[in-house]
């Protein structure tokens, strides 16, 4: 049985203060222990605070990105040893955000999750095809190459803690959320390869469904036997609506 992991990808918003503020109204909902994991992915300038303020909570602490080197003459970059003395235990890499704008290879996505582990952070890597893609039907082909290629560099000895994200980039900030089903068949394709890949540890890998999970229909997607969390946008910014998503087993309700 895989735990559920629901993560709050933040994206570029939030300062310092509206992200305590944020901490102080959410922190409440998730106060006893859970079946769930629940992660915070804060913009970088709010790591720091937001780390400080889940101290001695269940939720952890998430990058959105970082870089593949270990240090160096790169300005602007974050290193993972960085984010571990932060206190981050997962961090986002290969958003279709940052494949898109950002020029985030495969190759890349492989290098910085292969940094990750070696510094002790989990990486949340993210697939998923666009409108485009899928309308062409190459949907798995598209999954199944993106995989291999992120996946490239993951020590077969830590593949479970690996966590995958299957984000259909038109579901993004669309308001179009994939079906259940829909969203169950990428996800089952995906299993099958990790198993390829990774053999029986496939079957402990979390995958997550992003792209418009909200409160009301996160339920549905988590009822699916592949879809093990969700890597959520928009409604995670407002404490209440995440606090919703987070308690998805009780029809929202904290207790
Ligand atoms: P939305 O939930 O806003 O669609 O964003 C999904 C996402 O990109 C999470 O990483």
């Amino acid at each position: 049985m895989r735990r559920a992991i629901l993560a709050a990808n933040w994206k570029m918003y939030k300062t310092t203060g509206e992200a305590e503020d944020f901490v102080a109204r959410f922190l409440p909902h998730v106060a006893r222990a859970d079946d769930v994991d629940v992660v915070l992915a804060p913009p970088f300038t709010a790591l720091d605070r937001v780390g400080r303020r889940l101290a001695g909570s269940p939720v952890a602490l998430a990058a959105q990105n970082v870089s593949p080197e270990a240090e160096g003459a790169f300005t602007g970059e974050v290193a993972p040893r960085m984010l571990a003395d932060l206190g981050c235990r997962y961090a986002i890499v290969g958003h279709s955000e940052r494949r898109a704008l950002f020029g985030d290879t495969d190759a890349r996505v492989a290098r910085k999750a292969a940094a990750l582990f070696a510094a002790g952070i989990r990486p949340i890597v993210c697939v998923g095809e666009t409108l485009e893609q899928r309308e062409a039907g190459r949907t798995l082909e598209v999954l199944g190459s993106q995989l291999a290629g992120s996946l490239a560099q993951v020590p077969a000895e830590r593949a479970a803690e690996l966590v995958l994200a299957y984000e259909p980039v038109w579901a993004i900030g669309t308001g179009r959320t994939a079906t259940p089903e829909l969203a169950q068949q990428a996800h089952a394709f995906l299993r099958v390869r990790l198993a390829e890949r990774f053999g029986a540890a496939a079957e402990r890998i979390r995958i997550q469904y992003g792209g418009s999970v909200k409160p009301d229909n996160v339920s549905a997607l988590m009822a699916q036997p592949d879809i093990d969390g969700a890597l959520v946008g928009g409604a995670s910014l407002d404490p209440e609506a995440f606090a919703r998503i987070v308690h998805f087993r009780t029809g929202g309700k904290s207790a």
